[in-house]
């Protein structure tokens, strides 16, 4: 993960288990779309990088029939809760943990961890590409930043700027929130063919669950992170902007992104 700590590492496990709740109610829909249009492999092998809460996970495990799926991640607190004779939890670290004893699979996938680890997503993406069985898949969920407000609320272009300015911090922290964009190119090259994608989002307002988990992804973070700085002093009126029923925003888009590894 670059020189960098996770940037939601946290030791508040109350707040750090409602911001992932509040993430697999907004992301968990378009996920499951994507997975059964893909296909969970009966009797076969999945893995699920970077499992945080284990919705995905779970998904996997009710289609997978006698198969296994195994849910690794840096921080294994939440998927260790989870008991299920087909799962198999690994504390493991995409980027610098060996692969091997992982094993292969025929479908691997990873929602909203590979623009954590900035530049180094292309890496990661090849490393989990090494791990499918021929004719397996990859399929990978991750944010392309949009930022647009409605036009209908006095400080939709404030709120704009505000949000621009997260992102500015974001990367410089060594984030990559248009890592979305870059995916299927990260696919071919990391050898897969039949590399598709599909953008799933919607213009969210204060008090949905996208806009909630914004607010949680704060209280997070507050101590650790300079808002005053990255907002110029003004976090409490983003706050306010961000809570507003009436000020509509799309932060960002899901890229989801799939791609097979050839027959050999
Ligand atoms: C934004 S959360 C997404 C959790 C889950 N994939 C979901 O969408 O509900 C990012 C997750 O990636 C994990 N993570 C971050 N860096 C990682 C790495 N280098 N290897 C494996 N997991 C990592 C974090 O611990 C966290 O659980």
């Amino acid at each position: 993960m670059g020189d960098h700590k996770y940037i939601f590492q946290s030791d508040d496990t109350d707040l750090a288990t409602a911001r992932l709740d509040q993430l697999e109610q907004f992301l968990d829909p378009a996920t499951y779309q994507g997975l059964d249009r893909i296909g969970v492999p009966r009797g076969g092998r999945s893995l699920e990088i970077g499992a945080g809460r284990g919705s995905a996970a779970l998904h996997m495990l009710a289609r997978c029939g006698l198969g296994e799926v195994v849910a690794t991640d840096i921080d294994t607190t939440w998927l260790e809760r989870i008991t299920h004779p087909s799962l198999r939890v690994v504390q493991h670290n995409i980027l610098d943990d060996d692969l091997e004893p992982l094993g292969t699979f025929d479908l691997i996938h990873a929602r909203l961890v590979v623009h954590h680890l900035g530049a180094r997503g292309g890496e990661a993406i090849a490393r989990a590409a090494t791990l499918l069985n021929s004719g397996g898949t990859l399929f990978v969920e991750e944010p392309a930043a949009v930022n647009r407000s409605g036009r209908g609320h006095p400080s939709a272009d404030t709120f704009e700027d505000m949000l621009a300015g997260i992102r500015r911090f974001s990367t410089d922290y060594g984030l990559d929130l248009d890592c979305g964009f870059s995916l299927p190119s990260m696919f071919r090259s990391a050898g897969l063919v039949d590399v598709d994608n599909e953008f799933s989002g919607k213009m969210t307002h204060g008090g949905d669950a996208f806009r909630v988990w914004l607010r949680t992804s704060y209280e997070l973070t507050k101590e650790t992170l300079p808002y005053d700085q990255i907002l110029s002093g003004r976090t409490t009126e983003y706050l306010q902007l961000n809570d507003d029923p009436l000020l509509d925003n799309l932060a960002w888009a899901v890229v989801g992104t799939w791609g097979i590894k050839p027959r050999t």
